[in-house]
């Protein structure tokens, strides 16, 4: 994720942006850069990979003055390069952009119009441009900044300087954080406080719309209607690594917590409601070609091929392709039928896992075409994949992935909306209401995310357990096989994930009064409720335990179980993304409990690039 800091004051700025920058190392991110000013000059210093690089060129250019830029950039639009690395200057203006901004290319067309010639692939380099018309036709730094960003649909958190106004940093912020470090005689503003916590204790958090002009001698903040205003100021007595987990105490706890924004990223600028629509960029699969499609092929692994599992029943539904879901250490190593008619899909977070990438290396090679659904942008898959569709959900440090399993299945909602739109199963109107739904979704994650209390109490009643059994029907199959998963990598208990109709093929056998069962029981899709609802009485019938995942409204269900956790009712395939999340806690909390070491789980690695 993309990393800010800003310093104004009466020292070298140069090595305070740095340091800063390397307290969000944490945070991933694929090049870095500072931007100085020097007598109403803009000293710009980037560098793609670690910050060492940046720092070793920042020693031999020695960019000087006391007000400075900086940031680490985490590739969304464009490949990680020194051209496409932060600060972006334009017309003596230099800026620093969390965020995304959806209209993009169209701003990008008009400026070109307008005779503006880009140099980099982001869509944050507009900021630079925008700016230093509205600075051409008169305006002063905040009000350039202001009207800037009136063009702009999308989110950020920016920070400018120009050689015109050399004096002081203008930032604001809209749906990104962004914060203010008061100091003496020197103010700060970064993305995160971790950032800036050796230099003051104080911060000041902007709000939404808020724009601040910062000097050496103090800071003033305006809201959206320009209107001057107090924030309040908070002293954070943070440790250095209780700031990076942004007070949570794991890693893996803050990316169950951020899966809101996270999904809301993946969705933004994607949906054309209107037009029922699905746009992705930089998609050059033609519509002959898609309606052409005879077969998709999933290829992924672990959580990943959980996902895929979810959007096979998404895809299959809308754009009635047929769809296998493989296991790409499987795939490898069979004779598989492959043809040009077929499309690989690799799904991965990391895009870097061996097996994934050598089973989508063979299928491509066997004629088929490739897709991949990735989080990092760069990465081996997304150079090896014709169409690359990102997720968006930025770095996961915690090994046990998930924001970047619901943001893969919010990823193949929408392919299956823009298949189905391209192959001409899915009308616009049923399209529209496909889209209305994931907009509610981020939402909804934020209600679920309430059910934690609930999630701990049962956490605690079960967490010597030796076996858990997780059972789905239907979309909530995939589910049950998630959280089983994540139980067991982080809480070193044996879970199995199973369909409910294959109960009584075996696993029943195991159900005796020691045994927990998870019975993930949405009421959508009704005929699966049904079924589960007999699966419940199964397992009660031989003494186990049910923690029963229902809807908010089921009073059935609740009557069955010995534990409910309650979840938003959501539509068929959005409901996994939903009932997933009490499954990620229960994981977590059962961990933190036993003591283990949640984001540094036993015998795993995050990225697995060896066989
Ligand atoms: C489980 C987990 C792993 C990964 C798998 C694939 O929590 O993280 O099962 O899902 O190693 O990794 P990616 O998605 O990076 O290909």
């Amino acid at each position: 994720m993309c990393g800010i800091v800003g310093y104004v004051g009466d020292k070298q700025s140069a090595p305070i942006l740095v340091s800063g920058l390397k307290k969000l190392e944490y945070r991933g991110y694929d090049s870095a850069g500072v931007a100085v000013i020097n007598r109403n000059v803009l000293n710009v210093v980037r560098a793609t990979g670690k910050l060492k690089n940046l720092e070793s060129r920042v020693q031999t250019d020695l960019p000087q003055g006391t007000v400075g830029i900086g940031h680490t950039r985490w590739a969304t639009h464009g490949r990680p390069s020194d051209e496409n690395a932060h600060p972006h200057t334009y017309g003596g203006v230099a800026v620093v952009h969390n965020g995304i901004i959806e209209n993009h290319l169209a701003l990008k067309e008009e400026l070109r119009s307008k005779g503006h010639v880009f140099s980099s692939e982001t869509d944050s380099e507009v900021f630079a441009h925008l700016i230093s018309d509205e600075l051409k036709s008169g305006l002063d730094l905040p009000a350039a900044v202001r009207a800037a960003i009136t063009h702009v649909k999308g989110t950020y958190a920016l920070a400018v300087v120009t050689e015109s106004d050399p004096n002081r940093i203008v930032c604001t912020k809209e749906s990104s954080p962004m914060v203010l470090g008061l100091g003496q005689g020197q103010n700060f503003v970064a993305s995160d406080v971790p950032a800036l916590l050796e230099h003051t204790r104080d911060f000041i958090y902007m709000e939404e719309g808020d724009l601040a002009i910062l000097t050496a001698g103090g800071v003033e903040i305006f809201n959206r209607s320009n209107q001057k205003v107090n924030r309040v100021t908070r002293r954070i007595d943070w440790t250095p690594m209780m700031a990076e987990k942004g007070g949570h105490k794991h890693f893996m706890h803050k990316e169950i917590h951020e899966q809101p924004r996270a999904v809301a990223d993946t969705l933004r600028g994607r949906m054309m409601l209107s037009e029922g629509d699905v746009h992705f960029e930089g998609w050059t699969m033609s519509p002959e070609k898609v309606k052409a499609l005879t077969k998709i092929t999933i290829l992924a692994c672990g959580t990943s091929w959980h996902s895929g599992i979810a959007g096979k029943a998404m895809i299959e539904s809308l754009a009635r392709i047929p769809v296998e879901v493989e296991l790409a250490s499987e795939f490898r190593y069979r004779d598989p039928i492959v043809e040009s008619t077929h499309l690989a899909i690799a799904i991965s977070q990391s895009g870097e896992t061996a097996d994934t990438l050598a089973a989508f290396k063979e299928a491509k090679a066997r004629g088929a075409s490739s897709l991949a659904l990735c989080n990092v942008i760069g990465s081996a898959m997304t150079r090896e994949a014709e169409v690359t569709v990102l997720t968006n959900a930025g770095p996961e440090i915690g090994v046990a992935s998930t924001k970047a399993f619901t943001t893969q299945l919010v990823g193949l909602y929408l392919l299956a909306v823009k298949l189905g739109r391209m192959r001409g199963t899915l009308s616009v109107k049923a399209a529209q209401e496909h889209l209305t739904s994931l907009t509610e979704i981020p939402k909804m994650i934020e209600d679920v995310l309430k059910c934690e209390p609930a999630v701990k109490r049962v956490a605690r009643d079960f967490m010597n357990a030796q076996d858990f059994l997780f059972l789905g029907r239907g979309p909530m199959h995939p589910v049950a096989l998630e959280g089983a998963l994540k139980l067991k990598e982080i809480s070193y208990i044996h879970a199995e994930g199973y369909a409910g109709g294959e109960m009584k093929h075996g696993p029943i056998a195991l159900i005796d009064e020691k045994m927990p069962v998870v019975v993930i029981a949405p009421k959508q899709p009704h005929v699966a409720y049904e079924k589960i609802i007999g699966n419940i009485e199964e397992v009660r019938a031989r003494g186990g335990k049910v923690i029963a995942v229902i809807d908010e409204d089921d009073t059935h269900a609740a009557t069955l179980a010995d534990h409910v956790i309650r979840i938003p009712a959501a539509t068929a395939l959005l409901a996994p993304v939903v009932a997933t999340i009490p499954l990620q806690l229960l994981a977590y909390h059962v961990a933190e409990m036993r003591g283990n070491d949640v984001d540094q789980p036993r015998n795993l690695a995050k990225s697995v690039t060896v066989e």
